[in-house]
């Protein structure tokens, strides 16, 4: 038995933030942000939209590709680190929006890995015998843990949400393998500072932003580019396959030089890679599915190739997974 991508779906919000709208909010250039970054533009969610409104419709693509209804799902995955809420889940909001009656629901927070955490959970709960499918979403708001007045974070992250079928299956195509890391001794490279119990609400916390992303750029950049590399390795390994197996490579879409400095530790061909993040940022947990989503949709990769896909977020957390579409 292998368990196999049935489906795939994306929904991104309309409204788009140009680097040049950007530069009117604070001193950055369009030509700094593309050099250092790759990215062009992000895609921002209206106030009042929140991650769950951003998974439905991904997930409702997804389970339309699947040939499923919504009744039929059994379990519900939702990598996000931007919720509707603490609890309940964002995944109880889209069980209740699409209505997915028998369907049990969780988050996973592991930050921009989220996705390939959840993918891991939903292919061993597969495996196991105890659910025929599941339903596995990335969903993501930054923009509502940005501080729009920091230009070394405010420029990186946008919103979207895509999404995954996954269902028990027969024959080549499937989930070769996953492999998911962490160190949280890194924590404080990556973090949001309050708002949890250990730096309760208050009202200065509210005032001196600390609810918002905080990041140290160089040493993520740094800890990012060799953890992909391992994970990917280790996928390679597991399978005894080599780089020359691969069709496509769906990394993480945190930033282009640091896809290019892992596809260089991999001696692998950079053009392997998909990238998307010129037009939508860093969309942390959502970044891979609405990647994964493009590549089949756009026919990058078809029945039969094989997609590797790598991850890096804060926790630090990391990870890949290997599959045969
Ligand atoms: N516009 C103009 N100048 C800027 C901007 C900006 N938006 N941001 C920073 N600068 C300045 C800095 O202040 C600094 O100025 P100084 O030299 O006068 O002090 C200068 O540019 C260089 O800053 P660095 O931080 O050294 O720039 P770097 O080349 O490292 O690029 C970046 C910064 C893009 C953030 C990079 O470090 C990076 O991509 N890091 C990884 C980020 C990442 O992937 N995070 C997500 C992980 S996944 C997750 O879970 C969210």
């Amino acid at each position: 038995m292998k368990v196999q991508i049935a489906g795939t779906g994306r929904f991104l919000p309309e409204k788009i933030l140009t680097n040049a709208d950007l530069e009117k909010l604070v001193n950055t250039s369009h030509q700094w942000i593309i050099e250092r970054t790759g990215i062009h533009e992000r895609r921002i969610a209206s106030d009042d939209t929140c991650a769950s409104d951003l998974a439905t419709p991904a997930a409702r693509q997804a389970l339309e590709s699947a040939g499923m209804k919504p009744e039929e799902v059994e379990l519900i995955i939702v990598g996000t680190s931007t919720p509707d809420m603490f609890f309940p889940s964002t995944a109880c909001f889209v069980q209740s929006k699409l209505g997915a009656g028998k369907a049990a629901a969780f988050d996973v927070l592991a930050a921009c890995s989220g996705f390939i955490y959840g993918m891991t959970i939903a292919n061993n709960f597969i495996k196991s015998g105890q659910y025929k499918n599941a339903l596995v979403i990335g969903a993501e708001v930054y923009s509502s843990i940005i501080n729009w007045e920091d230009r070394t974070t405010c420029v990186l992250f946008g919103d979207g949400a895509g999404a995954v079928v996954l269902k028990a299956g027969t024959g080549e195509s499937g989930i070769l393998s996953t492999h998911i890391f962490s160190d949280g001794s890194k924590w404080s490279d990556l973090y949001t500072p309050g708002g949890g119990s250990a730096n309760r609400f208050t009202p200065d916390l509210i005032s001196e932003k600390k609810y918002a992303l905080c990041m140290k750029g160089n040493s993520t950049f740094k800890v990012a580019v060799k953890s992909m590399a391992d994970a990917a390795r280790v996928a390679l390994e597991q399978n005894g396959l080599s780089e020359k197996d691969i069709k496509v490579v769906i990394p993480h879409q945190a930033n282009l030089r640091i896809i290019s400095a892992v596809a260089k530790q991999l001696g692998m061909d950079e053009r392997l890679f998909y990238v998307n993040l010129d037009k939508y940022g860093n969309t942390a947990a959502a970044s891979i599915p609405i990647a994964l989503d493009e590549v089949v949709r756009n026919g990058v990769a078809g029945a039969g190739d094989l997609a590797l896909m790598v991850t890096f977020g804060g926790g630090f957390t990391w990870g890949s997974a290997l599959v045969r579409l």
